[in-house]
């Protein structure tokens, strides 16, 4: 059974039960501003979640393609992918746990003919400690003990000896006669945003129930694991058991007050990624092993010469962020310093460092067999080769130049010095850092070692000093930070945003100078703004101001501020978190702020303090770029 035959029978097995077919969105939303990425079948269908009429009823099935940023660092085990395909259907309420239940479990043990056996179920077991907000409990968070009782209905239909685990793992049942798991919300109950308590107001969300397949105790992960000698269960993260449906019970919606209240209707949405499925009915633990992957994983172990074993992190990292800058690609995104095309241009980056490690040189004969491998399921990707190869082998060369001129620096530096060796003191690994944007991962796949401990050491300092500033330039282009400055320099964040909506999102700043007694600020933009353009760039900043908006920072993962489209100069993101300044709106509520910017700071606390924005002069800096002086208070 292929990747297209799984899509083919679901969708036909809920054709037949009377859903209409939607259509897969794009991979990058139109018209939200909220989400860099669709991540998530149920994602487009929000507002009929929530009790919009849907033109196509109230059953609906599609398979969606799919891509999460916040799995790349995850990617090198057995069974995460970015990007993949999930199956999904819904129900808006129409029908509930009753039918997609039997109907979900038909689906796995009829039509994909799993056996029971192998299978594992999960539900919510309620949350004793729901208490989202001081004083106000939610009583409607209990056991899911509607779910046990369908589950075991189907489960004594055919004969299946099911036993419900011990909520709390402690007694002494055994695995092999237990079938049904409860665990809490941070396994068993989806959101977009997580638990009810991450879940901003307005958010649809509920307890859930899913299907594990269990790839067997006696498995090579599993002993090699840190888990051999625990008890062993679904969720145990050991790789033995590996989830393949979920199914959502989306009733509730997370109101201001912090608490939940039911929705009108209560809805289905389930999500089933079809590699997961595939891993299942090839019986085969490894995504990366399945005939989906296998042929892609052939075309690097060609390019290598190396073998899978002992190679599989670095081939499966390859072959993912291959597969998920394909698809990126062809939503016509192409590699930059911001939003969307950041996270290609980290994809193709780590796909490529991984490559050079393992010695390989080009990546085409990759692209290639990704897109064999996917155009039965998604033939624009077949006719769009050209355009995505050609992206990616540009953005592959831009990343050679780039690692070149490291090189050179190094040669230059070591002469013959280096005479065989490859380590280079920390304090170069940091010269290259901040001169080339090199991280110390990148560095080391040119071939070099360097003492990391050092340069982290040596990163610390500089952070250090940068704050410090003493009598130095300021990081984010301040020369000191005077009142006048600080208000200057978050007229350059409204400036930016201003800038952007005016005249798209392809516009950033390219860098700043900002003194108490002027603020210039630089972006790429190919001709003069005419005088009707600055005065109206003048007016949104002066109501920006006025409206007083409040400003701060948080302390984001890097990846989850580029999903909430954070923009601005990552020369300063370092590590996994990056300080984010939000002008109006917080990381919760995203979509209220005006502006999300990487950023070091300082800022105003309120936009009011900035008083007023006049525009003094621009300026042409050749090759495409413009600078605009003006000055505040
Ligand atoms: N929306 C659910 C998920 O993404 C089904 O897992």
């Amino acid at each position: 059974m292929t990747a297209f035959d799984i899509v083919d029978k679901y969708i036909k097995f809920f054709e037949k039960r009377e859903h209409k077919k939607i259509p897969n969105s794009p991979l990058v939303p139109k018209n939200d501003p909220t989400t860099l990425f669709t991540s998530s079948g149920m994602q487009p269908l929000v507002p009929y979640l929530l009790g919009e009429e849907h033109p196509e009823g109230t059953k609906l099935v599609n398979v969606q393609n799919v891509f999460r940023a916040v799995d790349i660092e995850e990617v090198g085990n057995n069974r995460h992918t970015t990007f993949f395909r999930m199956l999904g259907n819904w129900s808006l309420g129409d029908y509930f746990k009753d039918r997609e239940i039997p109907w979900l479990f038909e689906f796995l043990t009829v039509e994909l003919k799993l056996p029971i056996e192998k299978l594992y179920i999960t539900v919510f077991a309620g949350d004793e400690n729901a208490v989202i907000k001081e004083g106000k409990k939610n009583p409607s968070l209990s056991l899911d003990a509607d779910a046990i009782s369908y589950w075991k209905k189907e489960l004594e239909k055919v004969g299946a000896n099911y036993i419900v685990w011990d909520e709390k793992f402690e007694n002494s049942q055994n695995l092999n006669t237990a079938k049904i798991f409860p665990y809490g919300v941070d396994k068993n109950w989806w959101s977009r945003s997580g638990p009810p308590d991450k879940m901003p107001a307005g958010e649809p969300g509920g307890p859930s129930t899913e299907v594990f397949y269990d790839f067997g105790a006696d498995l090579k992960i599993h002993e090699k694991s840190k888990f051999k000698d625990q008890k062993c269960h679904p969720n145990c993260d050991c790789g033995r058991f590996v989830e393949i449906a979920n199914s959502v019970f989306m009733q509730y919606q997370k109101q201001e007050d912090g608490t939940l209240k039911l929705l009108p209707k209560p809805n289905v949405d389930f999500g089933g990624g079809l590699e997961r499925l595939l891993l299942a009915t090839e019986d085969q633990p490894d995504v990366f092993k399945t005939s989906l992957f296998a042929p892609i994983i052939e075309a690097i172990k060609k390019e290598t010469g190396k073998t899978y074993e002992g190679h599989e992190v670095q081939m499966r990292i390859i072959a993912d962020h291959i597969t998920a800058a394909t698809f990126i690609t062809n939503a016509k995104i192409k590699p930059s310093n911001t939003d969307q095309g950041y996270i290609l241009r980290r994809l193709i980056r780590r796909s490529l460092d991984n490559l050079y490690l393992l010695k390989g040189k080009d990546i085409d004969s990759v692209i290639e067999s990704v897109v064999q491998q996917y155009k039965k399921t998604d033939p624009e990707i077949e006719t769009n080769y050209e355009e995505i190869k050609n992206t990616i082998l540009e953005e592959a060369q831009n990343y050679h130049g780039t690692r070149e001129k490291a090189k050179k620096f190094i040669a230059k530096k070591y002469g013959d010095e280096l005479m065989g060796t490859s380590e280079i003191s920390a304090e170069d690994a940091f010269v290259i850092y901040t001169t080339h944007g090199l991280s110390p991962t990148q560095i080391k796949s040119l071939g070099y070692t360097f003492d990391e401990q050092q340069f982290a050491e040596r990163m610390k300092e500089h952070k250090d000093l940068s704050k410090k500033g003493a009598g130095q330039k300021f990081r984010g282009g301040l020369a000191d930070h005077s009142q006048q400055t600080v208000m200057g320099h978050t007229a350059t964040h409204l400036m930016h945003k201003a800038l952007r909506d005016m005249f798209g999102t392809d516009l950033h700043q390219s860098g700043s100078n900002i003194t108490s007694e002027r603020v210039r600020f630089d972006f790429n933009f190919d001709r003069k703004l005419t005088d009707e353009e600055l005065t109206e760039l003048e007016k949104i900043v002066n109501d920006k101001i006025k409206t007083n908006l409040p400003v701060h920072f948080e302390m984001i993962p890097t990846d989850k501020a580029h999903e909430m489209g954070a923009i601005g100069l990552f020369m300063d993101t370092y590590g996994e978190k990056s300080k984010i300044y939000f002008i109006g709106g917080d990381s919760k509520n995203p979509e209220k702020s005006y502006s999300i910017e990487f950023c070091g700071g300082p800022h105003v606390e309120f936009t009011g303090e900035v008083k007023s924005f006049k525009i003094i002069k621009q300026d042409a800096l050749g090759r495409g770029f413009r600078r605009i002086y003006a000055k505040v208070g």
